[in-house]
């Protein structure tokens, strides 16, 4: 085996003995945030909360619009795990050490995944402030997590990705959008991207002929490794920004940051209605 691979699966191991110690909880959901996001994690009936830096070989957020911190507790009446937070590949991060906290939680047993980013729409019917639910995605970073060596114990070294983005899940949160009265939630495909420069109008225009109906630079590789886990996923896009390619105007983190928060309140709405649906 690979000495970076070997350590690795060393790494995961000894994160997850440490959280089975330190904490008596079994989460039945992974909750990862993005940019401006963390916010949903405000009405979580908390259990514990763990810094990242206090979880051995949990990799430190280098971005200050993210906190690191692993928050247990209850939301919607189910036991869930914040991964508030997150990594990306443009920090410079590989793909796999992007995905150590999911491979680590993924060993506690949760079956479900819900990940929510920050992106740019493409799609020209979009409006900054709406909600993507991702139906599937373009994976554009160089790099997957599941490169290197096989480890049966993790999941199948060909990973099927006919359905990366759980059809039931997605179904029951645009039935609860549209109780909750939320506008404009739609389901489209998302593209991620290396980042960190921002897309040129030239790249706007390729990446919605490609197919894209929104593009970020996170969530398809902790995607990959929760799928990798057998969890099934819900991801969710808050479009901040819509990127018309002929009429393009700066992106600029604030006004991104100031537009996922705003979103933020809808997001959290449906993560807790999804949540309180169930899903076993
Ligand atoms: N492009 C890439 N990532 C993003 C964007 C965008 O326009 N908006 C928020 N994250």
């Amino acid at each position: 085996m690979d000495s970076d691979f070997a350590r690795h699966v060393l790494a995961v191991e000894e994160a997850a003995a440490f959280l089975r110690q330190q904490v008596d909880f079994a989460p039945e959901v992974i909750l990862a945030l993005g940019t401006g996001l963390g916010g949903v994690a405000d009405s979580l009936e908390l259990l514990h909360s763990l810094p990242f830096a206090s979880i051995p070989h949990f990799p430190a957020s280098t971005v200050a619009s993210h906190a690191g911190n692993l928050l247990l507790g209850l939301l919607g009446g189910r036991r869930v795990a914040v991964l508030q937070g997150r990594q990306h590949y443009y920090e410079g991060y590989t793909a796999r050490q992007i995905t150590l906290p999911v491979r680590v939680l993924s060993q506690l047993g949760p079956k479900v995944m819900i990940i929510a980013n920050a992106a740019g729409g493409l799609n020209p019917a979009m409006t900054p402030g709406s909600l993507m639910l991702l139906a599937d995605h373009l994976n554009f970073i160089p790099d997957n997590p599941l490169r290197g060596p096989d480890h049966p114990p993790w999941g199948p070294r060909f990973l099927d990705l006919s359905a990366p983005y759980d059809a039931g899940l997605r179904d029951k949160a645009i039935i609860r959008a549209a109780q909750l009265g939320l506008a404009h939630v739609t389901a489209g495909v998302y593209v991620a991207i290396p980042g960190p420069s921002l897309e040129t109008p030239a790249e706007t225009r390729y990446l919605r002929q490609c197919g894209a109906d929104a593009v970020g630079m996170s969530t398809v590789p902790e995607v990959l490794v929760a799928r990798h886990g057998g969890l099934k996923v819900l991801g969710i896009s808050v479009i901040a920004n819509v990127n018309d390619p002929d009429n393009f105007a700066p992106i600029l983190l604030d006004d991104i940051i100031a537009a996922a928060r705003l979103a933020a309140v809808d997001l959290e709405r449906l993560v807790v209605a999804v949540l309180e649906e169930g899903e076993r």
